[in-house]
């Protein structure tokens, strides 16, 4: 069954209400629409501003970055100084409740922004990195400080190579482990969330799809359609900031 609901009327089925509230395992992936309410900007939305006319997969991929390692550098620094001013949302903290309130949560997200850790979210599994590190793209190896001379982008005080924020690009690899551990927790849970995400980029994208041929409930929190919405088990067509609060008190409601 899939329920189109309106942000207006947040009620819910009785059905994903209570499977919420029976739920042993929870997983939730989330994208960039769940920082979206906290204006960091999603990735295929319309763009405005600075980089309005750059597709992201034009930028974030080592042959861009070999090619014009400036340019994509300081289109990570703009995204990372957006990151240091914005908070977490409601969509976050709602995420942190539902930890307290089952056995085994997993948080997986694509996001590099680390909202989901400054709001308070124990576990989470980054796939895609966190753009508030930075690596050597020699090496491949972390990097805590480097000399401050101007040069952009900056130098690995190691081995002199060029510094690159410590996310995944298009054509890399994901982190070790990571998606194991995700692909394991979308297998093994009772109800599965799709937050935010626009659904396309792969492996992230099949996680859903994973849960969905496991059993798990799967449940869709996204203002568009997306390639998941007609398998999904239920698809909240609103935001992250408005949903997952909602959902959070229908399923637990305080004594
Ligand atoms: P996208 O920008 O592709 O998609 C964002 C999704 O969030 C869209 O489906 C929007 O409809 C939805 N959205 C917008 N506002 C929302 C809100 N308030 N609440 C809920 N949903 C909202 O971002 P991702 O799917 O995360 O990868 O992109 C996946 C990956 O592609 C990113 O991790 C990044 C990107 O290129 C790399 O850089 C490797």
């Amino acid at each position: 069954m899939n329920a189109s609901l309106s942000p207006a009327a947040v009620e819910f089925p009785d059905r994903l209400v209570s499977a919420l509230r029976n739920a042993r395992r929870i997983a939730v992936l989330t994208g960039a629409g769940i920082s979206a309410e906290s204006g960091v900007p999603t990735f295929r939305d319309a763009q405005t501003g600075l980089w309005a006319n750059f597709k992201p997969e034009d930028l974030a991929t080592p042959e861009a970055f070999r090619r014009n390692p400036k340019m994509v550098w300081e289109w990570y620094e703009w995204r990372r100084q957006r990151v240091r001013t914005v908070s977490p949302n409601p969509g976050h903290l709602a995420l942190v409740e539902m930890e307290r309130r089952v056995p085994a949560f997993t948080l997986v997200t694509q996001n590099v922004d680390g909202l989901h850790q400054r709001a308070g979210s124990r576990h989470v599994l980054e796939l895609h990195g966190n753009i508030t590190r930075t690596k050597c793209f020699e090496e491949d190896a972390a990097v805590e400080s480097w000399p401050e001379d101007g040069e952009v982008p900056p130098r690995c005080p190691r081995c002199g190579g060029m510094l690159r924020p410590d996310v995944v690009w298009f054509g890399e690899m994901l982190p070790e482990g990571a998606y194991a551990a995700a692909e394991a927790a979308a297998e093994a849970c009772d109800v599965f969330f799709c937050v935010g995400t626009a659904t396309v980029v792969y492996p992230a994208a099949a996680l859903p799809f994973a849960a969905l041929r496991a059993g798990a409930t799967v449940v869709e929190v996204n203002p568009s359609e997306t390639q998941l919405s007609d398998q999904a088990t239920h698809s909240l067509r609103g935001r992250a900031g408005e949903h997952l609060p909602a959902l959070v008190k229908a399923a637990w409601p305080e004594p």
